[in-house]
């Protein structure tokens, strides 16, 4: 019943005619301001401070995915640039989350490269090295398998280049374990999540509690003594409560300040959990996007977790 309600929401998520509808109407803004930061930069840059002022850290990201339109290319790297200059005027960290595909991958890796570097640079140029807090750079998503491997080699080559990158690593994926072990050698800035993918069994784990044990595992991975050592910088991001636990115990047994790791997740999912890790002294992040074509976006926060419905049905109330 779980995946085939996602399935359903997937499917919306999909359907440009629903997409376009629904975005019209004014009813569904609650649907909206519950996972999305705002329309715009402006609104999105009051949300991040006053995410802020309850000690809540942002990666910004605009929405929009598998863009095959280079107009809509443009677009939202003009965006990313122009959110790099608000972080950075507004004295927050200049971390922005990017998906490959929505910055010219489905046209080349040439062209996404090209469009990742500037994005990247701008978030260098606005944070000197000496200004730089360590937590500003651009962290690449990670979508589809058919991407991984050139997500990862645009990560390696802009740290090659001493630009400020990070990479999302999906726990659900059988390769993971040796693209985390050449990641934490190197001391890179590694988020880890689950995985959102429909894969087949041949590249991914498919079960919730095998992925969950996978989750586990790259967790403790990622907290040994030896990453700690190579200044690794893990992100974990979950949502799910009893690995965070499991995290901050690990963390603790093998010697890691609290400032040395982090914990993010997606604006509007589990609030509650976000605040009361942040008043336990945890670095909490939460992944905020921006832009008018939220409902793709927001759907599928619906299919994660149908609860998420009574946000729908709020507004129809209304
Ligand atoms: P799980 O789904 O097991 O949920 C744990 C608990 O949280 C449950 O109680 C559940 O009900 C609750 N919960 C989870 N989602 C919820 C929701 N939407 N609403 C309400 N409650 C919810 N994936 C990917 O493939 N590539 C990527 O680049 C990213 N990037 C990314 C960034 C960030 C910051 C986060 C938090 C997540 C991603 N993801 C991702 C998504 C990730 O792979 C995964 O699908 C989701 O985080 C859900 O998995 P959890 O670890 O939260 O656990």
């Amino acid at each position: 019943m779980g995946k085939l309600w996602q399935r359903a929401m997937i499917w919306m998520a999909r359907s440009g005619r629903t997409c376009a509808f629904v975005q019209r109407q004014p009813w569904m803004a609650g649907l909206a301001a519950r996972f999305v930061g705002g329309p715009d930069i402006k609104a999105v840059g009051a949300t991040a401070l006053a995410l802020r002022a309850e000690g809540i850290s942002a990666s910004l990201f605009y929405l929009g995915e598998y863009v095959e339109d280079l107009r809509t290319v443009e677009t939202t790297v003009a965006q990313l640039r122009a959110a790099v200059e608000v972080l950075h005027a507004e004295g927050l960290d200049v971390n922005i989350s990017v998906d490959p595909t929505q910055v010219g991958l489905m046209k080349s890796a040439a062209a996404c490269e090209a469009n990742v570097r500037q994005v990247a640079a701008a978030v260098a140029h606005a944070c000197s090295p000496a200004a730089r807090r360590g937590h500003d750079a651009v962290m690449l998503d990670m979508e589809d398998a058919g991407t991984t491997e050139v997500t990862l080699g645009l990560h390696d080559w802009l740290r090659e280049a001493g630009l400020p990158a990070a990479v999302t690593i999906q726990a659900y994926l059988h390769r993971t374990p040796g693209d985390l072990d050449r990641l934490r050698s190197a001391g890179a800035w590694v988020r880890l999540v689950k995985g959102a993918f429909a894969e087949p069994g041949a590249i991914a784990a498919r079960q919730g509690a095998q992925i969950s044990r996978r989750y586990r595992q790259a967790a403790m991975t990622l907290l040994s003594r030896e990453s700690r050592l190579s200044g690794c910088y893990p992100s974990f991001a979950t949502h799910d409560d009893q690995i965070i636990e499991e995290i901050i115990g690990r963390a603790q047994s093998q010697g890691w300040a609290k400032e040395e790791f982090e914990f993010e997740m997606l604006y509007g999912v589990r609030p509650d959990l976000q605040r009361t890790l942040t008043r336990r002294g945890q670095r909490v992040r939460v992944y905020l996007p921006f832009g008018r074509d939220w409902f793709p976006y927001a759907i599928r926060r619906v299919g994660e977790s149908p609860r998420n419905l009574r946000f729908i049905a709020r507004a129809l109330a209304r």
